[in-house]
């Protein structure tokens, strides 16, 4: 997981097969959310024709179209009224009794409804931690990846159809490597950003 950096120069001709792609986000969604919310949403943009209708939205950075796929992050607005159909699997398999799921909903309502702020940090904070997992579910296949906020939200949203709950929240570019990337940069001591109490 150290190892992990930001790749810049992927392999153009290297494939993954649409099985490889959706167990990367397999992974992704095994990410925690808050009430397992699982707000996201993933388009793996990864044929030729594809990629270059991606371009010009990623502002023709190199690595959105060098890249086996670049995934478009999508974080769905965090919903109260969606407990009871995200709890109903949770309640089928005998994990949680039925009669929980009214309090649940209450409690996210409490936390949401009426906060736009609220509703859109979860929406950031869930679709972070998915990707997050497919960068280390990559690396681990020894694969590289690269986040990317250089990208026009407002075409994406277009081009993809996103729902009035979507927000764009990032490009993943993922792939093999070719030679000449940087290795992992040097980070702030963890003593200086770690305090034990
Ligand atoms: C939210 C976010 C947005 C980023 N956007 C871009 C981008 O648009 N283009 C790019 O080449 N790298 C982008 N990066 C990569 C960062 O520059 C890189 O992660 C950072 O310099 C630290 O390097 P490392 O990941 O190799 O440790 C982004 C990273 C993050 C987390």
């Amino acid at each position: 997981m150290l190892s992990r950096s930001a790749t810049k120069y992927y392999d153009p001709e290297a494939v993954l097969t649409d099985e490889q792609i959706t167990a990367l986000v397999e992974i992704g969604t095994s990410a925690p959310t808050s009430f397992n919310f699982q707000n996201w949403r993933f388009v793996a943009v990864r044929s030729p024709e594809a990629k270059e209708r991606l371009r010009p939205i990623a502002w023709n950075q190199a690595i959105s179209y060098e890249a086996a796929v670049t995934f478009i992050i999508i974080g769905q607005l965090a919903d109260a009224s969606t407990v009871p159909a995200v709890f109903g699997p949770m309640v089928k398999a005998g994990y949680m009794p039925a009669d929980q799921l009214p309090e649940a909903e209450k409690g996210a309502r409490g936390i949401y409804d009426d906060n736009p702020q609220q509703q859109r940090d979860e929406a950031m904070r869930s679709a972070t931690f998915g990707a997050a997992a497919i960068i280390y579910a990559a690396r681990s296949m020894g694969w590289g990846s690269t986040p990317m906020i250089g990208f026009d939200p407002a075409a994406a949203r277009k081009e993809y159809n996103f729902a009035n709950n979507e927000i764009p929240v990032m490009l993943l570019a993922v792939g093999p490597m070719r030679d000449g990337n940087w290795p992992s940069k040097p980070r702030r001591p963890v003593l200086d950003v770690l305090s034990f109490r």
